[in-house]
């Protein structure tokens, strides 16, 4: 079986790939309000997406999440979930979404194979909800959680970017909700992609360690050794089955142990989320089409390609002017 190893002896396992880049949502930390979408054209079709899917796990890649934008916003996404859940060799699948429309579509994509959904939840308060997400409505969500675990899931994971002065008194609230609904949740260090122009990022930084230290005035946290190869370091509580994620691209740097790579809808294979460094495989899919080996080899070419960390920084500085909404978190 081939495998992708880079010049830091790191192997990629795990591919994150964004199936649109438009969303229902214009959450403030991930989206200028007036945002342009691209063109149909420039955007990777069904079939291409999942060609890309079986190159890589032919490649020797386990985990795939489908991001966006807002996955769920592209049309004939069951079609897509259910192709690359059947392919052979691919051992987890999951997707990571607004929670918006999951009470449409959250059987569709169990059947399809799907097995773990993230679900974006940063309030708990109607209004604020509103605030930060500028359209979304809080209802649609938790309907859409309840949707999610009536389709079976094997886990569901609520994920919070916690922004000083706009939500950081609702983290309590949201390990209550976590724990009643039998969710796990991440919280997560807000990172400079593209200039958002709402908040000033050096003033809203919440640290992780912040983060953690208010739960711990009510619930103490025994480190975890569970892993999903994602970026969070998990905690338990004592009484419950809730796992705490923490992801901290700021305070505690996972670099060395990356795993991963992103495909974005343009089909641009980028080597970090935090620099620029890509090859085009859309290029190669419209100039040899279905020519499977003609994908692998400019995979395999790109993994010299992949940074030893990113750069980012807490004061400010724009540093991708991509937004995120373009690579898929
Ligand atoms: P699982 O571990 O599979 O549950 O997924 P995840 O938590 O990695 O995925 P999710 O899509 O829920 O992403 C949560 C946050 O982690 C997002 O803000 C991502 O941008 C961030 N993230 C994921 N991978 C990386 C990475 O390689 N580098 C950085 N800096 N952030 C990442
Ligand atoms: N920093 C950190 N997380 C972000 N997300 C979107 N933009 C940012 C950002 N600038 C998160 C979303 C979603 C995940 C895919 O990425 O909240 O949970
Ligand atoms: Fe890997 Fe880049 Fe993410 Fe660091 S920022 S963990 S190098 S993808």
């Amino acid at each position: 079986m081939q495998q992708l190893i880079d010049d830091f002896g790191r192997r990629v396992s795990y591919v994150r790939i964004s199936v649109t880049d438009r969303c229902d949502f214009r959450c403030v930390y991930c989206m200028s309000e007036e945002m342009t979408f691209l063109p149909r054209a420039q955007v990777l079709t069904l079939e291409e997406l999942e060609m890309v899917a079986r190159a890589f796990v032919e490649l020797g890649v386990e985990k795939i999440r489908l991001t966006g934008g807002e996955p769920l916003v592209r049309r004939g996404i069951g079609q897509l979930v259910g192709d690359i859940g059947a392919l052979p060799g691919l051992k987890d699948f999951a997707m990571t979404t607004n929670g918006a429309s999951l009470d449409k579509h959250a059987r569709v994509l169990r059947e399809g194979g799907l097995e773990r959904l993230n679900i974006s939840l940063d309030s708990l308060d109607p209004q604020r909800f509103r605030q930060l997400t500028r359209t979304g409505e809080l209802e649609k969500v938790i309907a859409g959680i309840r949707a999610a675990k009536a389709a079976g899931f094997k886990r569901i994971k609520l994920n919070a970017v916690i922004l000083k002065g706009r939500n950081d008194d609702e983290v309590l609230d949201l390990v209550e909700f976590a724990r009643e609904e039998g969710l796990d949740i991440s919280f997560i260090e807000e990172m400079p992609l593209g200039d958002v122009s709402d908040h000033s990022r050096a003033e809203t930084f919440c640290s992780s360690d912040e983060v953690q230290a208010l739960i711990e005035t009510r619930y103490p946290l025994m480190a975890s050794a569970e892993s999903t190869a994602g970026p969070s370091r998990y905690f338990r509580m004592a009484d419950s089955e809730t796992r705490i994620g923490f992801i901290s691209p700021h305070s505690h740097n996972f670099c060395s142990s990356c795993n991963r790579v992103r495909v974005t809808v343009e089909g641009r294979l980028l080597l970090c989320l935090g620099n620029e460094h890509s090859v085009d495989l859309r290029e190669v899919l419209r100039r040899y089409p279905g020519d499977m080996e003609a994908l692998k080899a400019r995979i395999i070419e790109a993994m010299p390609l992949k940074p030893e960390r990113h750069y980012f920084t807490t004061d400010g500085d724009v540093q991708v002017v991509r937004f995120m909404n373009m690579t898929g978190g």
